[in-house]
């Protein structure tokens, strides 16, 4: 049930998605190749958690929705450069820099995973890439360290943006993603 002032932005599904995948993006960033078992089933989770988003983002709830929150690249440029001098207007779902960093982030997390596959594939002859062969496999390894690392790098990115736009807004974006609530308030400089 949503307090008065307060308004149900994030659901469940998404915010379990959310924090799942935090945790198994640490796990295989800090395990490499150290413990491959728990490195590929952190793989396997995250490979799943994206699957799920993609789907969620066509029948999920009305803030989970790429209907909702894609936008002109224009818009999300717009929106950064008034984020930088404080002036940007306040969304109640994703805002439209928000927006392209999820892309950005779910691409760099499908082609980190696809890759990994690839390599376990070719080195271990295991996982739904068993049949890959050797023949790429350094190429493989290549990729999937470099998507990882700029995974890592969307990441801080998107960190940093949650930082700034909670302190713009003076709102706790992180405890609006785990409790799924958001203050309720529309004044004329803000967006549904
Ligand atoms: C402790 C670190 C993190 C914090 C505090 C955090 C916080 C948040 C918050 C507050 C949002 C909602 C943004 C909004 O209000 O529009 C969000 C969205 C999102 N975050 Fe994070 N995040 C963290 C780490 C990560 C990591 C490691 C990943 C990916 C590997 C990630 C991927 C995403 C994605 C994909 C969304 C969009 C949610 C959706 O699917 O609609 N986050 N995050």
């Amino acid at each position: 049930m949503n307090m008065k002032n307060t308004i149900k932005v994030w659901d469940l599904p998404l915010r379990l998605f959310h924090w799942i995948l935090v945790a198994a993006f640490v796990i295989a960033y800090i395990t490499e190749d150290d413990f491959l078992t728990l490195h590929v089933w952190a793989g396997y989770v995250i490979a799943g958690l994206i699957a799920f988003r993609l789907i969620w983002g066509f029948i999920g709830g009305k803030y989970a929705r790429f209907s909702n929150f894609l936008c002109r690249p224009s818009l999300s440029i717009e929106y950064l450069k008034n984020s930088l001098f404080n002036k940007s207007k306040r969304y109640i779902g994703h805002n439209p820099a928000g927006s392209v960093m999820i892309m950005f982030l779910l691409l760099c997390l499908l082609i980190t995973t696809v890759t990994g596959f690839a390599v376990y594939g070719a080195e271990e002859n295991a996982g739904p890439l068993a049949s890959i062969g050797m023949q790429y496999e350094e190429l493989w390894e290549e990729m999937h360290e470099i998507f990882a690392n700029t995974t890592l790098l969307l990441v801080i990115l998107h960190i940093l943006g949650v930082a700034l736009e909670s302190f713009t807004h003076k709102e706790n974006l992180v405890k609006a993603m785990i409790t799924g609530n958001k203050r309720n308030q529309i004044d004329s400089s803000e967006q549904s």
